[in-house]
């Protein structure tokens, strides 16, 4: 009797692994590994003005972690107001990218990190000089002693905020149902997340960050920026700029759709105000379908389902719900 109860619960167990192994859309991890003293150090980092030339922006100036991670314009503004040329993505969950950048550019949050600092445009700063200025703080001194065991350098600044920004994940209600919780999001959620599958967002958003897993051409089945009207700009080219290969003109990383409701505008460019237009326009130029209203409302309603809170809320700030 015993035994049997075993085996069939095995069954049973085995056919729920089964089933997720199917899904195109993975459950963030329930819990991330991290140093807790280098994810301090790094949230100081990130949010510390100290990193641009003239003191005035930080990380979180373009990456608000209240709003989203994000600044809600088309083209960030740095120092001294320069404006950039593409829009600011992200940083929740930006971990679970396969590259960083719409371009792929950097390979690592590391790498990443280091290209803001002295960005002309964005933070303005020379590394020397950020890490003379932090020299003078003996709390970051104490700090880089106590885990580096050295001196500040610029390696150990982008470790440390890398370390920070991997903190940033946001399971949703969306995970708990991908675990097998099949009440944690509502029946019109449901059926939204199967239009998603069955018109093939899935192809291209899949994975655990739904997105960030490889590059796609904007325009797979009609010319977007033929429609856009817009003069084409060299951010426009995406990974053409890193490549210079024909084939990868108007190429990106494929963006993660986790808490997309709280990141407009969309796309690289800035073009799409709503989430309404958004899928629109995915339906129009990447799968050639026109997407009913209704049905973008439930696709609309299952991208709701993917806003998340990060794991601990008392050492990062939690994300609001509203933008
Ligand atoms: C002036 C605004 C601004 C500042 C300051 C800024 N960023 Fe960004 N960030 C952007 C923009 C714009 C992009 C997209 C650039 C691109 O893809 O070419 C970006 C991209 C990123 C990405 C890649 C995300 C993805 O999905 O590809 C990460 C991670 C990131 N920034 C972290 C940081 C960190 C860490 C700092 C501070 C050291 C920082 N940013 C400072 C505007 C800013
Ligand atoms: C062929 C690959 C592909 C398919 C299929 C696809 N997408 Fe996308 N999606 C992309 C790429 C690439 C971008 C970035 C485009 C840009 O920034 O110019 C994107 C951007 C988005 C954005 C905006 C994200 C942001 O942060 O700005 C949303 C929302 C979105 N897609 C939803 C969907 C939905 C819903 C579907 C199905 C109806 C879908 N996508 C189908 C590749 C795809």
């Amino acid at each position: 009797m015993r035994n049997k109860f075993i085996t069939g619960s095995c069954i049973l167990i085995s056919l729920i692994h089964l089933a997720h192994a199917q899904e195109p859309l993975q459950p963030l991890p329930e819990k991330v590994p991290l140093n807790a003293d280098k994810v301090s150090l790094g949230a100081r980092l990130f949010h510390d003005q100290r990193l641009s030339g003239n003191n005035t922006i930080a990380c979180s100036s373009c990456h608000n972690l209240s709003t989203g991670g994000t600044d809600h314009t088309a083209v960030s503004s740095g120092i001294n107001g320069k404006q950039g040329e593409i829009r600011a993505p992200t940083v929740y969950n930006s971990a679970y990218n396969f590259r960083q950048f719409w371009n792929g550019r950097a390979a690592t949050l590391q790498e990443q990190a280091q290209g803001p600092v002295t960005n002309p445009v964005e933070m303005g700063a020379n590394w020397p000089d950020v890490i003379k200025k932090l020299k003078m703080d003996p709390g970051y001194v104490n700090a880089f002693k106590k885990i580096y065991h050295q001196n500040i350098d610029m390696n150990n600044i982008v470790d440390a905020i890398a370390e920070f920004e991997r903190s940033l994940s946001t399971p949703s209600r969306f995970d708990d149902y991908l675990r097998g919780k099949t009440t944690a999001i509502t029946p019109q959620e449901k059926h939204g997340y199967d239009l998603f599958k069955s018109y093939g967002c899935v192809a291209c958003h899949n994975g655990v960050n739904i997105g960030g897993g490889m590059y796609q051409k904007m325009g797979v089945a009609k010319d977007y920026f033929k429609d856009r009207g817009l003069p084409v700009k060299p951010a426009d080219l995406g990974v053409y700029q890193v490549s210079k290969l024909e084939k990868d003109k108007h190429v990106f990383k494929v963006p993660s759709l986790r808490n997309i409701a709280l990141t407009a505008p969309y796309y690289h460019d800035g073009a799409a105000q709503t989430l309404d237009d958004a899928v629109f326009k995915m339906g129009k130029y990447q799968l050639g379908i026109e997407i009913s209203e209704k049905d973008r409302q439930d696709i609309i309603a299952f991208l709701n389902s993917l806003t998340g809170k990060t794991l601990d809320t008392n050492k990062t700030a939690s994300l609001s719900t509203q933008p």
